[in-house]
């Protein structure tokens, strides 16, 4: 058997254009979602009375031998092979014989990519939601352990307020949860079954679309035939999701490659996620982390890339659409790796408390001296003034805030009194941030139990 579509052609395909136009190369992943979507359509052409009972068991017992040779990699494929479909089809009726040829009435594969690629799309959504819950609990992990382990927090990357290794660990699983929940949107995106839509108008067999649906997990059927051939939003959804889930990864990476780095020293990355440098014998290079942040832009890319494909299209089937699952494919694989190592990262990454406590300085705690004033009833603004002036005053004698005497405040303003130099104390500054969100023991506790309970 040559092309599923020779018959009106008195020519042969020029040999470029063949490679050009198949999609084998890497639609080959789509075999078991095929084989599976094929299963459910000889079922359904049983039930109409278009094929006897006989018929649908020769030909689900042959699709089954298909799949057999799938997994134990014995599967032969033809040098005219064009794509997944031809494949599975050529092989069930070289196993089945000539009965093999009526699975394809009634059925076009425009509806059945569009089915395969949705089944596909769900399972890889299925797949990815096991890794990142791997992630996040690494991250609650690490936070749990070190919830109340004060650390200096930033804003600009400059020395800002202090907060606590668990607060920040928290603040990558967030992100990381409303991933979850793009991707669980995707998927119900997937979840529309155009099989029946035949190649743009609807099939003609009587088929109970909405049963088709359920059998193979689908939640609905589409409405429109012509939509459902050409519709690849589900894919963009996935690939948004993807490319959001890469910037979270990136943004992670990149923090946990500045904390390990000599001048920050806060965290040691473990050797099994690091390589060395061929030329300088003391490099410790954080590579793993460096590919998990470059990774996000061929996510983008993959993002841009469909959307770009997609734009120029008129309803029902272009082959435009061919061009939609490499970067699909690429994605999942993508982030089915750079998920587990960042969770390999992550647990296995060492603190060095020493290191952060050396950074709690006290201009971390210059907020705290102006809350002191305003609780004295100084306007807030006027209260950042002064501890402004003060500051300024700590840095030309080249001292720090704490090291102000009294007196030296007091030639700032009156307001300051005895109780100003209690404010330079962490811990008092982290507690007094109780509310919900906040930094403060209880509050963390709170968020963590809440963190715990979004990834279970
Ligand atoms: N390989 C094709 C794809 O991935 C299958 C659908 C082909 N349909 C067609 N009318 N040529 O889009």
């Amino acid at each position: 058997m040559g092309k599923l579509w020779g018959g009106r052609f008195a020519g042969a395909t020029d040999a470029l254009a063949h490679r050009f136009n198949a999609s084998l190369p890497f639609d080959v992943q789509l075999y078991d979602e095929d084989i599976t979507g094929s299963v459910a359509w000889a079922l359904t052409l049983g039930g109409a009375g278009i094929l006897t009972a006989d018929e649908v068991a020769t030909i689900i017992g042959g699709l089954e031998q298909v799949r057999a040779e799938f997994q134990g990699n014995t599967i032969v494929f033809d040098q005219a092979d064009e794509d997944i479909h031809t494949v599975v089809e050529r092989r069930l009726t070289e196993l089945v014989g000539p009965v093999g040829g009526k699975l394809h009435t009634g059925r076009s594969r425009n509806d059945q990519v569009a089915t395969d690629f949705r089944l596909w799309t769900m399972r890889a959504v299925d797949r990815l939601q096991g890794h990142l819950a791997a992630l996040q609990r690494a991250l609650l992990a690490s936070a749990r352990a070190n919830l109340e382990l004060p650390m200096p927090g930033y804003t600009h990357l400059q020395h800002a307020q202090p907060v606590t290794w668990g607060h920040w660990a928290l603040s990558h699983f967030w992100p990381l949860a409303r991933d979850a929940g793009r991707l669980a949107a995707a998927r119900a995106a997937a979840a529309v079954l155009p099989l029946g839509s035949g190649a743009l108008a609807g099939t003609p067999v009587a088929v109970d679309r909405q049963a088709l649906a359920a059998g193979l997990g689908f939640a609905a059927a589409s409405q429109n035939s012509l939509d459902a051939v050409a519709d690849r939003d589900f894919a963009l959804d996935f690939l948004y999701a993807a490319a959001v889930l890469g910037v979270h990864l990136s943004r992670l990476a990149e923090q946990l490659i500045l904390f390990s780095s000599a001048e920050f020293g806060f965290a040691v990355l473990d050797d099994a996620y690091t390589t060395g440098s061929s030329l300088m014998p003391q490099k410790k290079n954080p590579d793993t982390l460096e590919l998990a942040r470059g990774k996000a832009g061929r996510l983008i890319g993959h993002l841009a890339g469909l959307l770009a494909t997609l734009k120029g299209l008129p309803s029902a089937y272009d082959k435009d659409l061919q061009e939609d699952k490499e970067p699909l494919f690429d994605a999942a694989e993508t982030l089915e790796l750079a998920l587990p190592v960042m969770a390999g990262v992550v647990g296995t990454l060492r603190l060095r408390p020493e290191r952060m406590a050396a950074q709690l300085e006290p201009g971390l705690l210059a907020t705290e001296l102006a809350d002191y004033l305003v609780r004295r009833g100084v306007p807030f603004r006027q209260a950042h003034e002064l501890v402004g002036q003060a500051v300024q005053l700590a840095e030309t004698r080249q001292v720090t805030l704490a090291d102000l005497s009294l007196a030296d405040m007091q030639t700032i303003s009156e307001q300051f009194e005895a109780g100003a130099l209690d404010v330079f104390d962490v811990a008092a500054a982290l507690a007094g941030r109780q509310v919900m969100g906040g930094t403060a023991p209880q509050a963390l506790q709170q968020q963590l139990a809440a963190a715990e309970a979004a990834v279970d």
